[in-house]
């Protein structure tokens, strides 16, 4: 592993803490540059409360110099608007954990007789500063002409109309896409589908519920061989998969086509190599999702993430009192409805890194003009000449 992270910090702490380990030297880096990802995140339809008092922004604590990352740890605080709501007052003790949060689980791992030094932690609060670290990553990832994109394809019983992904070969239809999803509150390119989805979330918050729903994300134009076959901690697909399962309420991740490789006979499911066009590794489909054996192939790596309904609702679930063991309902605290647009973002944030991560595994982290120059010379190679038949 080439590049590690950590975060520190609590939901109504005063700040977030992040340390970014591995970059670089040269890297162009100000605060200014990672406002944009952190922005994105916190738009959406859907958000709660929260995300109306939070005006994030990731002051860069350590490892630039002059405007470029030296190669030293880079140190990230974001600071937590609303921890100055909470100074005046003592917060209520919470004794009845929420179903679906860390809350019952956390308290009985640490023999506590409340709930909130669990959800102060577990909260999604910190995927801010995933987000921070997720927009470093993609600086650099854009030095190396990768992008990385997402688009909405269900909320609810909604399912977005649109091209399979599967079918999806050209960066600039991607983009195309990337940008029209851009303008959707709820991320989707189409507006029939947006209508659809706006309305299943408002009657999910008319009803007290929540909605869980599906993202795809990519990154076009890597160079073939990231990741590995050899080792399994070091494949591509094992990373990502860890890296997306993380997220909080995201249950489960599909690479490609995913589960519908168990339904397709093989020639449905495997990708034709086309050698009659010029770019490196060409294939007529990608169901594969960009990875074979563990490495990219060259196609755009693309995923499918599911998120569950949000746990938090105002229509409370049963519980029980950790102080009586008597049953009781859940609190319902401020809460978003929806959280899968807005959790593109992190989603993003946390495929940037992967990719960052492998991508300094295979062409040096010291310098980021060597590292491109490997980079370019292994992009200029062809297959013939990869294989040493030049
Ligand atoms: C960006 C983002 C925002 C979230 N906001 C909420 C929220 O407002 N209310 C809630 O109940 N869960 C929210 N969650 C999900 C919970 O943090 C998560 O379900 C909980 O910590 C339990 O973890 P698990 O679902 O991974 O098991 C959010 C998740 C993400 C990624």
């Amino acid at each position: 592993m080439a590049l590690r992270h950590m975060t520190a910090g609590d939901s109504h702490g005063p700040g977030l803490l992040g340390i970014l380990e591995g970059m670089p030297a040269g890297l162009e880096l100000s605060e200014e540059l990672l406002l944009p990802q952190l922005q994105r995140r916190q738009a959406g339809y859907g958000s709660g409360g929260r995300m109306k008092i939070e005006k994030d922004r990731a002051r860069i604590m350590a490892g630039v110099y002059e405007g470029r990352s030296t190669g030293a740890p880079i140190g990230l605080l974001i600071e937590n608007l609303d921890f100055a709501n909470w100074q005046n007052h003592q917060p209520p003790l919470y004794t009845v954990p929420r179903p679906g949060h860390a809350d019952l689980a956390g308290a009985v791992k640490y023999g506590l007789d409340q709930t909130r030094p669990i959800s102060e932690r577990a909260s999604a609060r910190e995927t801010a500063m995933r987000v921070a670290i997720g927009a470093i990553a993609r600086l650099l990832l854009e030095q190396a002409g990768i992008c990385v994109y997402s688009r909405v394809v269900q909320i609810g019983g909604v399912r977005a109309e649109g091209r399979p992904a599967e079918e999806l070969l050209d960066e600039a239809e991607i983009s195309r896409i990337n940008e029209a999803c851009e303008q959707s509150e709820v991320r989707v390119a189409d507006s029939a589908s947006e209508a659809a989805m706006l309305a299943a979330i408002d009657n999910a918050r008319e009803s007290g519920d929540s909605l869980g729903g599906s993202v795809e994300l990519f990154a076009c134009n890597p160079p073939i061989g990231l990741g590995t076959h050899v080792a399994w901690d070091r494949r591509l697909d094992t990373k990502l998969a860890a890296a997306l399962m993380s997220v909080p309420a995201v249950k489960s991740v599909e690479i490609g086509i995913g589960s519908d490789v168990s339904v397709r006979p093989g020639s449905a499911v495997h990708d034709q190599v086309d050698a009659d066009n010029p770019s490196h590794g060409a294939r007529l489909t990608n169901r594969a999702g960009g990875i074979e054996g563990g490495m990219t192939n060259g196609m755009p790596v693309w995923l499918r993430v599911h998120f569950k309904p949000i746990a938090t609702l105002q229509k409370t679930l049963n519980s029980v009192d950790l102080h009586t063991g008597e049953s009781r309902r859940a609190r319902y605290q401020r809460s978003d409805v929806c959280i899968v647009p807005r959790g593109c973002s992190v989603l993003e944030a946390e495929l940037a890194i992967t990719m960052a991560d492998a991508l300094l595994d295979s062409f040096g982290q010291d310098r980021l003009d060597q590292l491109l120059q490997r980079l370019a010379a292994h992009r200029a190679r062809s297959i013939r000449e990869h294989s040493g038949h030049a």
